[in-house]
């Protein structure tokens, strides 16, 4: 079992390289099976969502050639195989996008049903139901989701949820159909416009892309022989953001498109953190503890849930009583219970938590919850006095590439570290 340990007590200083979006590429990997021809995707993070999508696409039949650690390129003009092996499918959540592709390139597709952090029920009803208005027929059982069709046409589809996977997942179902879609309602993050942007690139008529309603006029092929990079991951840009505020520190974040982090940038101000933004790059210090305040999580461009938990470590730190409200997800403070394992006075109310700001985290053993719960866990275990040992880091091995070694290039004393099971 491979554990974190960290000596805390860390004012982290210094610059961080941002890597592409974990939340674009776990969508324009299963993209690439519309493309009739080669296309290669650069600034991919190097994470295991990553890597288990590129070997599913290998099962599919896809050629998949990496050129290096953050680059590679796929030919699925041949592929053999419109069902996903359910081993892989079930061990990430957005495993639910080779849905949508399969059917928008074969007309069918078998997947298992999608797997992720446990952040409560996780319903793809909007996903079918988008599927369905396209033409598709639907089924769940024993696991597995099978859906088929004649054919697919365009249609108008408004999603009751705003949702960033049925968005880009009936996306990418009707690329390729016949006649136009649109969707209404959709959701506005990066990656969505990122996904957009790509199968743009590729030939696709995707309009709308980042405002509430998409249109796609379907074509007939889409071409390859393009090179794709991944937008900036915008949720690790944040990440390092709030590491900075959590740890009064001084932080120069590059590589990241500040307008996609607007929202924190303001809450950060609001907190009384300094924040610098330049053209591709952000600067977070700060020698105080920070203010107290209150968040509400909410779709794009409103303060994201997987923003959550790392500025619930700032404001257990903080000068004053802070109320965090969970929009999107109904389980995302069980990390809560880890930090108050750390001294943090903590009150989880279920949508809502209550943080009573303290001065001094203290180390102790925790387990990461989930993807940013382990990140969160991170946080403050450097802030914190003596060590900390977190396990579970399976979850932050999914969507953050090098996490340990960025930190420690901050001047984290962190390490990786492998104890044998005792039982
Ligand atoms: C994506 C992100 C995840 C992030 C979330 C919200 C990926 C791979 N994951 O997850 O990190 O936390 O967006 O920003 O991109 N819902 C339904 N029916 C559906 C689909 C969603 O009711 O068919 C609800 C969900 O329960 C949730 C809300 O809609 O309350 C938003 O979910 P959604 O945006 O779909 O999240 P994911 O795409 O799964």
């Amino acid at each position: 079992m491979e554990k974190l340990v960290i000596k805390g007590g860390t004012r982290l200083e210094g610059n961080v390289v941002i890597g592409g979006a974990k939340n674009a590429a776990v969508a324009l990997l299963p993209a690439t099976l519309l493309v009739d021809g080669i296309c290669t995707i650069s600034n991919l993070p190097y994470i295991s969502d990553v890597k288990i999508s590129c070997k599913i696409l290998e099962e599919l039949g896809a050629k998949v050639t990496w050129n290096g650690k953050n680059e590679v390129t796929i030919d699925a003009r041949n592929i053999s195989s419109s069902q996903a092996p359910i081993d892989m499918t079930s061990k990430f959540r957005a495993s639910y996008y080779l849905i949508g592709a399969l059917l928008g390139r074969c007309h069918h597709a078998i997947v298992g049903l999608p797997g992720g952090c446990n952040l409560g029920a996780r319903p793809i009803d909007q996903h079918i139901k988008g599927f369905e208005a396209l033409g598709a027929t639907v089924e769940i059982c024993e696991g597995k989701i099978n859906a088929h069709a004649k054919d697919l046409i365009g249609t108008s589809i408004y999603l009751d949820k705003v949702s960033v996977g049925a968005t880009i997942n009936v996306m990418l179902a009707s690329v390729l159909a016949k006649g136009t879609t649109i969707i209404e309602n959709v959701a506005k993050e990066p990656h969505v416009v990122d996904v957009a942007n790509f199968l743009n690139s590729m030939g696709a008529d995707i309009r709308g892309a980042g405002t509430d309603l998409i249109k796609i006029n379907g074509v007939e092929r889409l071409n390859g022989n393009t090179t794709y990079s991944v937008v900036p991951d915008q949720i690790e840009a944040g990440t390092f953001m709030l590491a900075a505020a959590a740890t009064k520190g001084n932080i120069l974040i590059k590589n990241c498109i500040p307008e996609h982090l607007d929202c924190l940038t303001a809450k950060l101000i609001e907190m009384g953190v300094n924040v610098e933004t330049f053209n591709d790059s952000i600067r977070v210090y700060t020698d105080k503890r920070p203010n107290k305040a209150n968040i509400t999580t909410m779709p794009y461009p409103g303060y994201p849930t997987d923003l959550q938990p790392q500025i619930g470590v700032a404001l257990s730190l903080a000068d004053g009583t802070s109320i965090i409200n969970e929009g999107i997800w109904e389980s995302r403070f069980q990390y809560t219970a880890e930090l108050n394992k750390m001294g943090a006075h903590i009150i989880d109310q279920g949508r809502s938590a209550i943080f009573q700001g303290i001065t001094d985290l203290y180390g102790a053993p925790v387990a990461a919850t989930d993807l940013r719960a382990g990140a969160a866990l991170i946080i403050a275990g450097i802030v914190a006095h003596g060590e900390t040992s977190i396990t579970n880091i399976y979850h932050i091995d999914r969507g953050y590439e090098n996490i340990e070694d960025k930190f420690r290039s901050l001047g984290a004393n962190i390490q990786r570290v492998i104890e044998e099971d005792i039982f």
